[in-house]
């Protein structure tokens, strides 16, 4: 259900949630300081209640409300990417809701770069805490269409159009002696974090967690990094290669299963019905959800899809496609 902007402020003022467009991907908005609103979403997402929300400010100065702190590193990076698709983790003041932090000492913080929930926030006079708008562990959706195909013709969607960055904003954790972490990839990468703040005095997540086989490694709380987050219904399989994608898929044809393939880039094609990619990772980015949606919806046995190099500048794509599907061994 498409509704107006005055109409979204009204329903958020009210206690209700309502999707919302960012940059990034659509998010289920709620009042942040409304915990009645709060455990809404969480109901509506079906998402434990241990998985903080980022609150979405209209500008830096709101900063001082959620956090106790505001490190020199993180302001340099607010100034930089803000509004925009960094998420910064702070210390939270004490009586930021525990709903929204998840019992939490820290507190997320983003300014999205979307002019109509900038318009949102500033006539609402709300900040609203806002998770990705589906249901737990699916895809995330980059149109309003999506919105509705995942949580139903009811929940009411400002309609923004089509997401430009089209992937889940890059998260960062500053502590108050200004020592800083990445906790999730995205489109703003890690070396563009580090041109502004300075080379990371921690390892990232997933370096830990490849500590973890020989140490017990001291990893923080990072949400939303378990196995099988951002799945489409589809079955999905992970391709290192283009060839032995094409083979599985002529495996799967011949004992009589149906597949379709996300491919990037040119090269040889399998015989199935595809979706193909430009081979630029903010393109790829942009378009990711949607292809997977797309393909999603055709209801087939399986989904293939070819990996980008494990580079830096697919760092944020390949993280997600890893955490969507099961690689083969290859
Ligand atoms: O681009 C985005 O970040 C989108 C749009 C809507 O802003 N939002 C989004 O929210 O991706 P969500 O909830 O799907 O992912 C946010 C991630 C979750 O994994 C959450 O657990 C983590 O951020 N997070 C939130 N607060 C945190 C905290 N205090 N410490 C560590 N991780 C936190
Ligand atoms: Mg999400």
């Amino acid at each position: 259900m498409r509704i107006s902007l005055q109409e979204a402020a009204a329903r958020l003022q009210n206690g209700e949630v309502v999707a919302i467009p960012t940059e990034t991907v659509y998010g289920l908005a709620a009042d942040a300081t409304n915990d009645i609103a709060l455990q809404k979403i969480f109901t509506t997402k079906q998402r434990p209640a241990d998985h903080p929300l980022i609150v979405h400010i209209g500008d830096i100065s709101q900063v001082a409300e959620w956090a106790t702190d505001f490190p020199e590193v993180a302001v340099k990076l607010a100034k930089t990417f803000w509004p925009g698709a960094l998420t910064l983790i702070l210390p939270a003041k004490n009586d930021v809701s525990p709903v929204v932090r998840a019992g939490e000492p820290t507190i997320a913080l983003r300014v999205p770069n979307h002019p109509l929930t900038l318009e949102l926030l500033r006539i609402s006079k709300l900040s609203v805490a806002a998770p990705s708008a589906n249901k737990f562990t699916q895809l995330s959706p980059t149109t309003a269409a999506h919105v509705e195909e995942g949580l139903g013709d009811n929940i009411p969607v400002l309609d923004g159009g089509a997401c430009q960055v089209g992937i889940e904003s890059t998260i960062v954790s500053v502590t108050t002696d200004g020592q800083w972490q990445l906790l999730r990839p995205g489109m703003i990468s890690e070396a563009d974090i580090a041109k502004i703040a300075g080379q990371p005095q921690r390892k990232t997540v997933v370096e830990q967690s490849m500590d973890k086989a020989n140490t017990v490694a001291l990893t923080p709380k990072a949400p939303g990094q378990h196995a099988l987050h951002y799945s489409p219904r589809t079955p999905m399989l992970l391709f290192k290669d283009r060839a032995t994608l094409i083979e599985t898929s002529v495996q799967l044809i011949n004992t009589g299963k149906t597949c379709v393939a996300l491919i990037i880039g040119d090269g040889i094609k399998p015989s199935c019905y595809i979706s193909q990619l430009a081979n630029q990772p903010r393109e790829v980015a942009a378009q990711l959800y949607g292809a997977l949606h797309q393909l999603d919806s055709l209801k087939v046995d399986s989904l293939l899809v070819e990996l980008p190099p494990d580079t830096p500048e697919w760092a944020a794509v390949l993280d997600r496609l890893s955490r969507a599907g099961f690689s083969k061994a290859n």
